[in-house]
């Protein structure tokens, strides 16, 4: 593991300190976590948050996510029902985040809310950094505003590298697809985003389909993820498969088990030769990313509702939104 900086790469025995020096400086770091990168700053710094959005180029009013160690006192930053606790006995630290009522939260993090949206993630140099700093730090997915999420360090520096960012380079992240995102009403669960915890593994918890008209995650608006070609989702084997007039088009499906393996004559790329979800997910960003570089149109073949493949269809419906 080592911290990346445009042009050169720190000494690797120091990265934990540098990281804290650009903290004291309202400096945000990019870490790994098991979803995605982070950009993350300390959560109680104004001037180091207000970077954030400068960064990523945000809108102030979609809100950040709050970084926690699982074994610190949750109460000081939330309020927390027994379905809650339960699910944080459940799920942390792991890829799961909580829509909580805040208490001694910043409105620049919540974005003016009275509710937080906290997880624990379960990386390690992610908790080594929580550990070292000692408090909160938020970290929302370290990419430009609407575009890739980044699962690589080099894909963190390709986007952001240029703003200063620094990247502490965990490799490849484990999920490669955002935390999911839930809210508890009554008891049960409402999911906010679709992410790398799957309904099927909330199969003990009761679910409600209440929704609003208000979207309740702001970031969660539908045009998202946008690679820099066109990207077309189809339903639709057949239509999937007719010509397109792009010489540089590629055809992708998720599971080698979604569609054919060639299409007059070309090779299908598949995010998942070995068909299983978590390995199409792992892939998912850092494949759009190669093949918004080596094509003029991706042609992406949705696969099926279930498992990981809920969120990695969601991502791709947002991706192809022009
Ligand atoms: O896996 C993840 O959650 C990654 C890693 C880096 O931890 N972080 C991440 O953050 O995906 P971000 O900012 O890219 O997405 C956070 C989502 C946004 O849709 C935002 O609107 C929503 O969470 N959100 C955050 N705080 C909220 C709040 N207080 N109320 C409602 N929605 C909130
Ligand atoms: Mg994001």
């Amino acid at each position: 593991m080592k911290l990346v900086e445009p042009q050169r790469i720190l000494p690797q025995d120091k990265w934990i300190d540098l990281v804290l020096e650009q903290f004291r400086k309202s400096e945000p770091v990019a870490l790994p976590t098991e979803t995605v990168y982070g950009l993350a700053a300390p959560a109680d710094d104004a001037q180091a948050v207000a970077r954030i959005y400068e960064i990523k180029e945000r809108p102030t009013f979609n809100p950040l996510i709050f970084h926690v160690r699982e074994d610190w006192d949750l109460n000081q930053w939330a309020v927390m029902n027994e379905t809650e606790r339960k699910l944080i006995d459940c799920f942390w630290p792991g890829p799961l985040s909580l829509l909580l009522k805040k208490r001694n939260v910043s409105d620049l993090v919540t974005a003016g809310s009275d509710f937080v949206v906290m997880r624990a993630p379960r990386h390690e140099l992610f908790r080594e950094v929580l550990s070292a700093w000692g408090a909160p730090l938020v970290a929302p997915s370290a990419n430009s505003s609407t575009k890739l999420s980044p699962t690589t360090a080099t894909a963190v520096l390709d986007d952001l590298g240029a703003k200063g960012v620094s990247v502490v380079d965990g490799g490849m992240c484990e999920f490669g697809l955002e935390s999911t995102i839930l809210k508890v009403v009554d008891g049960k669960l409402q999911l906010l985003r679709e992410g790398a915890i799957s309904r099927e593994d909330l199969k003990d918890f009761e679910f409600t389909e209440t929704t609003s008209d208000v979207p309740l995650t702001p970031g969660t608006q539908l045009k998202h993820y946008a690679p820099s070609v066109p990207l077309f989702l189809f339903d639709s084997i057949e239509k999937w498969q007719q010509p397109t007039s792009h010489r540089e088009a590629c055809w992708i499906k998720v599971l080698k088990s979604d569609g054919p393996d060639f299409i007059q004559g070309l090779r299908v790329e598949c995010l998942a030769p070995d068909n299983r979800y978590k390995t199409a997910a792992a892939a998912l960003f850092e494949f759009l990313r190669t093949g918004q570089k080596n094509y003029s149109e991706l042609r992406v073949l949705k696969t099926q509702d279930i498992s990981l493949g809920r969120a990695i269809n969601d991502r791709l419906l947002r991706a192809s939104q022009r």
